[in-house]
């Protein structure tokens, strides 16, 4: 059987960083799945869909060919055979992917690719349903969560190096109400599992939670 991690939590908690060095540390995959959402979003937004427009994102989810590979150790999301990578980063498509991702025929399309690819795989999946919903088998669920002033000033510092005008004000705002629409949308809302361990990154480095998760894998199988 595949080995699985499971690593949810809010927006700017540092899920994909720390997941994918967990990963390459025990050669698993690293597998994004808030990239795949994004693509759905980008999508959406190119065809002209309205976030509120849930029959014209049902029928043009269908529309959406979303496959994921692997190279040279990155994962490369490709929509309708396009490499995406580089453009579903934006604070538009972030907010569009929030938005999107409360539909149904969304996510079920996204879980069964998800699921799929930890099948046969030994992966480290970030997002937000992943111990509730896509793998509730795990062998290990973790819950990474921070402040939000942490998360917006991690976000902020982000754009800034890529020379995105931004103000930390607006980010955390952003953060804010993302994060509550993660949490209280009707289906598989942002929420810790059961079986999930807290933990708070907000006064720790990313290489001090990366030890700690490798090490509560190790302890547990
Ligand atoms: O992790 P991220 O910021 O790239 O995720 C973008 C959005 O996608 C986030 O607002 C919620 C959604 N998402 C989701 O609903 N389920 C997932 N498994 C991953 C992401």
């Amino acid at each position: 059987m595949a080995k699985s991690i499971a690593i949810d939590g809010p927006a700017g908690a540092g899920k994909s960083t720390i997941a994918r060095m967990v990963a390459e540390e025990l050669k698993f995959i690293y597998v994004d799945t808030g990239a795949m959402y994004r693509a759905m979003a980008l999508y959406m937004l190119k065809e002209g869909v309205g976030a509120d427009e849930s029959e014209k994102i049902v029928s043009s989810c269908q529309k959406a060919d979303i496959t994921i590979k692997h190279e040279n150790n990155e994962q490369v999301v490709y929509l309708n055979g396009e490499n995406v990578n580089g453009l579903i980063r934006t604070e538009e498509v972030g907010n569009m992917t929030s938005a999107i991702s409360v539909n149904k025929a969304v996510r079920e399309k996204l879980v069964e690719l998800q699921q799929k690819l930890a099948e046969s795989t030994d992966v480290v999946m970030d997002g937000r349903d992943i111990g509730t919903v896509v793998l509730p088998n795990a062998n290990l669920k973790v819950y990474l969560t921070a402040s939000t002033r942490v998360r917006a000033e991690r976000r902020y510092k982000e754009l800034i190096a890529k020379n995105v005008s931004c103000k930390l004000d607006e980010i955390e705002k952003d953060i804010i109400d993302r994060d509550y629409r993660d949490m209280h949308r009707e289906l598989s809302p942002l929420k810790q599992a059961d079986d999930a361990i807290l933990l708070d990154s907000s006064d720790m480095t990313v290489l001090e939670v990366k030890e700690k998760i490798v090490e509560l894998y190790k302890e547990k199988n």
